[in-house]
């Protein structure tokens, strides 16, 4: 898919967790409803943490493990999948994979010893630019309270030599 294609989104997820990954937010947002939703917090001026990073993604469906799991890998504090509510996907049911693929990894964390907490998933519509502020501001209080060791232990599980 041009402009999104394997290689762009993980260059945007590595340039998010660039500099201070342990403080931040990495969330994938899908264009329709949630980067639209993202976009009207911010023109309406609503409050929110600013060390979220936004990639865009045209769907919530577009969203492999493989790029949650790279910004884990980088060190981001946490990761937010943000998509249309469900039956509002503009790819028919794509967004149904995208719980499913979410909650598979929510196992897979569990599994490693992992907080589960630190990867989110939610549904945002281009009109709830406050549920989008809402989220952000929940997970400010996940972001806060993990530790550089949960973060380390992380950062090991999800390199490609921890596999
Ligand atoms: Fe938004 Fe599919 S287009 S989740």
């Amino acid at each position: 898919m041009r402009h999104f294609t394997d290689e762009q989104l993980f260059a945007q997820v590595d340039a998010a967790t660039e500099q201070d990954a342990d403080k931040k937010i990495v969330a994938f947002c899908c264009n329709w409803c949630s980067y639209a939703g993202a976009d009207f917090a911010g023109v309406s001026r609503m409050q929110y943490p600013p060390n979220v990073n936004i990639i865009r993604t045209m769907c919530s469906g577009r969203v492999a493990a493989k790029f949650m799991e790279r910004a884990f890998a980088r060190g981001a504090a946490a990761v937010l999948v943000a998509g249309c509510h469900l039956g509002d996907c503009h790819y028919i049911n794509a967004n149904y994979q995208t719980k499913k693929r979410v909650e598979k990894l929510w196992k897979k964390m569990e599994r490693l010893g992992l907080n589960k907490d630190r990867l989110q998933l939610a549904w945002i519509s281009a009109a709830e630019g406050a549920r989008f502020a809402s989220k952000v501001k929940e997970m400010q209080g996940i972001v806060d309270k993990v530790s550089k060791k949960e973060i380390e232990k992380t950062m090991v599980a999800f390199s490609p030599k921890g596999k």
